[in-house]
């Protein structure tokens, strides 16, 4: 279904999804320029409501490709649509369809600092969700926002302008294996603050380990009603010497310029000690991407389904 919207609406989103091509660097064989937005509404899979998305279409050379669908997206939403959202979106989908070779991506950072000239650090942070709200990033009736007060989650992850976790689809996907295997141990792969781990914990897991490179992610507090079913494990996860801790379930959401890595490096060495993991492999509208790593994922040993949740695709991988 296509909707009407006010105008000062598409032009937020054109200036925004503008202004984040000008920080794509072109090459000859590789130019952006943005032609089409698309807002639309479908029926929920979760819900009697409606999820609301958002498309952008860039041409490459005369291609042009849909590089990715944003769903986080709510009717009043737009009353504080947050052009960030979209730039991010973009930049994360362009990252994802061309892989590394534009690597080299400029990530910035505009949703909590006021120059939008000033050229913003890589650096992720996180934004608590009042504040998320209280800037207009953010609306109450939104599907993340939903499920972060259904899980008492105090805080969004940002990396660049993209809202980088929780993933609503991963929550999803966690509540409903955990509600279905009760008592489960878990390992939260790339767990940021834990915010997944207590949604397993939450649906009915019986202890989790979060494993992040970052040190002090306890101090945020995510897991602290949960004392003696929970432990913060600083490391690598790409550390081949790494020792992970036993689970019957691995929940890995890396950044998405890191799903390659998981699929294809951590995948085989999980295979023997889980039975299912559960990985965000990111933009499933970016099909060459997602081909790439269910592939990977085939290699490791475990069949997949594949399901797509909020423009992100879902991986349900379970031991061959
Ligand atoms: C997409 S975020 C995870 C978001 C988190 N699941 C949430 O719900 O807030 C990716 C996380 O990967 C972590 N990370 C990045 N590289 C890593 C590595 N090599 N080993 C372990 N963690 C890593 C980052 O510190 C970050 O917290």
């Amino acid at each position: 279904m296509s909707i009407e919207f006010d105008q000062s609406v598409i032009e937020t989103v054109r200036r925004a999804g503008t202004r984040a091509l000008d920080w794509l660097i072109p090459s000859d064989d590789c130019r952006f320029e943005l032609t089409d937005i698309v807002l639309s509404a479908h029926p929920s899979p979760t819900s009697e409501s409606q999820e609301w998305m958002l498309s952008v279409r860039v041409a490459t050379n005369n291609r042009a490709l849909v590089l990715g669908q944003f769903a986080d997206l709510s009717p009043d939403g737009f009353r504080g649509f947050h052009d960030n959202y979209v730039i991010g979106f973009v930049h994360s989908a362009v990252l994802a369809e061309h892989g590394l070779e534009l690597g080299r991506l400029v990530q910035l950072q505009l949703d909590v600092h006021e120059s939008p000239s000033a050229r913003p650090s890589d650096a992720y942070r996180y934004l608590p969700l009042s504040e998320a709200l209280a800037r207009g990033a953010l609306t109450d009736a939104s599907p993340l926002a939903r499920r972060m007060r259904r899980y008492e989650l105090a805080h969004l992850l940002v990396a660049g302008y993209a809202v980088s976790g929780p993933s609503p689809g991963m929550i999803d996907a966690i509540e409903e294996f955990c509600r279905d295997h009760a008592g489960v141990t878990v390992i939260d792969a790339f767990s940021g603050t834990g915010s997944l781990a207590r949604v397993a914990l939450v649906a009915g897991a019986a202890r989790v380990s979060c494993v992040d490179q970052s040190v002090g992610h306890e101090a945020h507090g995510t897991l602290a009603d949960f004392p003696g079913r929970s432990e913060f494990l600083s490391a690598d996860a790409f550390d081949a010497s790494f020792e992970w801790p036993e689970a019957d379930l691995i929940v890995a959401d890396p950044f998405y310029d890191h799903t390659y890595l998981v699929t294809r490096n951590l995948l085989p060495r999980w295979r023997g000690s889980v039975s299912t993991v559960i990985v965000n492999l990111g933009p499933s509208s970016a099909m060459a991407w997602q081909e790439r790593n269910t592939c990977a994922i085939r290699e490791a040993g475990f069949s997949v389904e594949t399901r797509d949740a909020f423009g992100e695709a879902i991986a349900w991988c379970t031991v061959r």
